[in-house]
């Protein structure tokens, strides 16, 4: 089966929630744009949107043709060109609306999860259960004749575990999309143990397509990017524990926000980032690692205190933060959670006393003037050798951080997750947008 055939007949499952609408999205233009060109003429590109529930279905068709609108009208150019003998579409406005209608025309949303039977390549994206995830993938390969492919977006569980479980042969790999899946440029691609060559060779071809950076990893429960990110919190919590002496709970999380952010250059505070990916889906993605991490806790108390009490985070439907650790106001923290009296408290309460505690910070670049820039290298030197002879103590938890950072990257290549340090950067340059990788030489 050539690549365009693999795609003519697609299901994405989960296709209403945060990653399969965007998921959708991405494989509903790559398919419309494959049946727009002149050899496919005539033939049908079926792309299933599958969920459980027909309203949120209905959210996802007009989210859908909110995006190809934007798409459209970006690549309006090129759409003339595709629709050169049209005659009947004169201004840009129509080929816009006939775009919009072609890459609509593919997506047929349903709630039967029968519709995956006659799929060649099933793009997975439902929550993270294992259970969940196996029951689904051997119902369809029992009953879909045509041997489909599984791309799961899984962000912990093994791909092998999935492939064993199913009992798929190697029909399977990881695909793991970035949040949003439409805007984030980072793919990681995990194969499991039996992942078979041509399911590979297609991951790599598509990936092109949608012109998505790589990076291979290892098929270690949290891959690269939550492999990092997931220890990252746990330093950031162990980091709230030892100031506990010196301040409140509250204080600690907004000193560890603002060093974790402000001193290390980066483009959110871990505390920040946790609320933006979810407090329940980071405790979530802990719980799914931990069995397979040997030697090593991953698992956070605090977290799951937080989670019990309701600190949740995570958007709202237009994009905008909801508060979870760190309450929010038109974007800015405003106040951080305190799960002693279960509420929130106001930043303005304690800032000012807690940067006096933490000390002169070293004059440092923002994250905005050194991420993506050339000459990053001219700005983050000289900052980080202020930062080597600062002696605050912010500037003491800041040096930590960046060492501990720099460590676990090692770790994930020495346990076999990462194939090397380049990829490690990668992921966390692209994936979390961060201004430097942690494997550097800044501090040494
Ligand atoms: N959110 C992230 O930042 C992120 C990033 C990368 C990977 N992931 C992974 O992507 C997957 C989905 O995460 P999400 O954040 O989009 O979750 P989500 O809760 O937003 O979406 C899951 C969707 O699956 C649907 N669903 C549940 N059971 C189903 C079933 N039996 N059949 C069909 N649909 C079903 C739900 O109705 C929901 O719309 C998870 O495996 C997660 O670990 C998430």
């Amino acid at each position: 089966m050539t690549y365009e055939e693999r795609l003519q007949h697609v299901s994405v499952l989960g296709a209403a929630g945060k990653m399969g609408s965007g998921i959708l999205l991405l494989t509903a233009v790559e398919m419309a744009d494959l049946s727009l060109k002149p050899v496919n003429k005539g033939k049908t590109f079926v792309l299933n949107a599958i969920d459980v529930s027909d309203e949120a279905l209905s959210g996802v068709m007009r989210y859908l043709k909110a995006q190809i609108l934007k798409i459209a009208e970006k690549k309006v150019i090129g759409l003339r060109a595709i629709y050169a003998d049209r005659r009947d579409l004169v201004d840009n406005d129509e080929i816009i609306a006939q775009y919009i209608f072609d890459v609509m025309n593919v997506v047929r949303p349903t709630t039967r999860l029968e519709a995956a039977y006659d799929s060649n390549m099933i793009f997975e994206a439902i929550k993270e259960d294992s259970a969940l995830k196996v029951k689904i993938f051997s119902q369809i390969s029992q009953n879909n004749p045509k041997q489909p492919w599984f791309f799961t977006n899984t962000s912990s569980i093994p791909i092998t575990v999935l492939d064993e479980g199913a009992g798929l042969g190697g029909r399977i790999i990881g695909f793991h999309f970035y949040n949003p899946p439409a805007i984030q440029k980072l793919v990681e691609v995990i194969r499991s143990k039996h992942t078979l060559d041509e399911v590979n060779e297609f991951a790599l071809a598509y990936a092109k397509a949608l012109r998505k950076v790589v990076v291979p990893a290892n098929d270690i429960a949290g891959f690269i990017g939550n492999g990092h990110f997931m220890r990252d919190i746990l330093y950031a919590v162990e980091e709230v524990h030892k100031l506990l002496n010196d301040m409140s709970v509250t204080e600690a999380i907004y000193a560890v926000n603002k060093i974790s952010q402000d001193y290390l250059v980066r483009p959110m505070g871990i505390f920040q980032l946790i609320d933006y990916v979810g407090v329940d889906v980071c405790s979530f993605i802990m719980f799914v690692m931990n069995p397979f991490t040997k030697d090593e806790e991953i698992h956070s108390p605090l977290l799951d205190k937080l989670l019990g009490m309701g600190v949740k985070g995570g958007q709202y439907s237009d994009g905008s933060q909801k508060d979870g650790i760190l309450k929010y106001e038109k974007g800015k923290i405003v106040a951080v959670y305190d799960p002693l009296n279960q509420a929130y408290v106001p930043v303005s309460q304690f800032q000012s006393k807690v940067d006096e505690k933490l000390g002169t910070m070293p004059a440092a670049p923002a994250w905005k003037t050194v991420v993506g820039n050339k000459a990053k290298d001219d700005l983050l030197k000289p900052y980080f050798a202020r930062l080597t002879t600062a002696s605050s103590l912010g500037a003491g938890i800041a040096r930590d951080y960046v060492k501990k950072s720099k460590e676990i990257g090692k770790h994930l290549v020495s346990s076999g997750v990462a194939f090397n340090d380049a990829d490690v950067n990668t992921v966390l340059l692209t994936g979390f947008f961060h201004a430097y990788g942690p494997i550097n030489e800044y501090l040494d």
